[in-house]
């Protein structure tokens, strides 16, 4: 047993997804959260800007002493490699769950995957899906503008505006017949039913924060690292810019007030 907090990060909020089935699957666990508002996105940027970024965040939740460290970004997941597991305590990425659970969805083996340009670019989906099953064609998109749009707050299906950039995005891939489409950016889940809306019923999405959040419980489980408390955990979260919008948009999201517990730390700091 272990009472120590699970660590989670992300770019921004869309790490979220991920908290979101973590405080329902495992609620006696303490949480600590870090968004890197103030740098957001990642997925635009170089590998090395990435990788820097990435070992800033993991500093701050290592200084925190979480017992396990998730990287609830899809960025992140596909650019950092093997280094993950050399921090010296279990380390969590979303690539090769959420892969898992695609290869597992998939009647007609075509499958999409849409994500940040740094995720689709790395082709670290393509590896994970070839790996588990080589018979699967994917059919893969960037879509740079999901991600901006979460974090100012157009995350209502009703509106317009991500629906036309959804259009714009995803409509070759819904041509291009997949019955699956991974979710390969945790921010996107945010606005599933936009994207569910363009793809149509008959398409599955695959959101990778929840089937990361899945195999962080069947770690723990595994490893003997669950906590003993009996009553629900503590969510903290921590953010490098202002908490107001993260606040905001974090509390529809989670369907909770999160005000009293978001923070804003220096990440440069760390
Ligand atoms: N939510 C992140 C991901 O899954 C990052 C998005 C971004 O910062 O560009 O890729």
């Amino acid at each position: 047993m272990d009472n120590r907090p699970i660590g989670v990060f992300d770019s921004g909020l869309g790490g979220l997804t991920a908290v979101k089935e973590l405080l329902e699957i495992l609620p006696q666990e303490n949480i600590i959260y870090f968004g890197d508002t103030g740098r957001v996105p990642y997925g635009s940027r170089s590998r090395e800007t990435i990788l820097k970024y990435a070992a800033q965040d993991i500093h701050f939740l290592k200084e925190n002493r979480v017992k396990l460290i998730v990287a609830a970004c899809g960025t992140v997941s596909s650019v950092i490699g093997g280094a993950g597991q050399e921090l010296g305590l279990p380390f969590v990425d979303v690539l090769h769950p959420t892969a898992l659970a695609a290869s597992k969805a998939t009647r007609n083996k075509r499958v999409g995957v849409i994500g940040t340009t740094a995720t689709i670019r790395s082709g670290s989906y393509r590896r994970a899906l070839a790996e588990i099953d080589p018979s699967i064609v994917v059919y893969d998109r960037d879509c740079p503008l999901f991600v901006p749009l979460v974090e100012n707050g157009f995350v209502d299906p009703e509106d317009p505006v991500p629906r036309m950039v959804a259009e714009r995005y995803l409509t070759e891939l819904r041509d291009a017949g997949v019955d699956t489409l991974i979710m390969g950016c945790t921010h996107y889940p945010i606005i599933s039913r936009v994207i569910g809306a363009v793809m149509g019923r008959d398409v599955t999405l695959i959101d990778s924060g929840r089937e990361t959040a899945f195999f962080c419980g069947e770690l723990l489980r595994e490893q003997g690292l669950l906590c003993d408390r009996q009553t629900a955990g503590d969510c903290s979260f921590y953010v490098s810019d202002h908490v107001e919008n993260f606040s905001h948009i974090a509390g529809i999201f989670l369907g909770r007030n999160v005000d009293q517990d978001v923070r804003q730390i220096d990440i440069d700091r760390y």
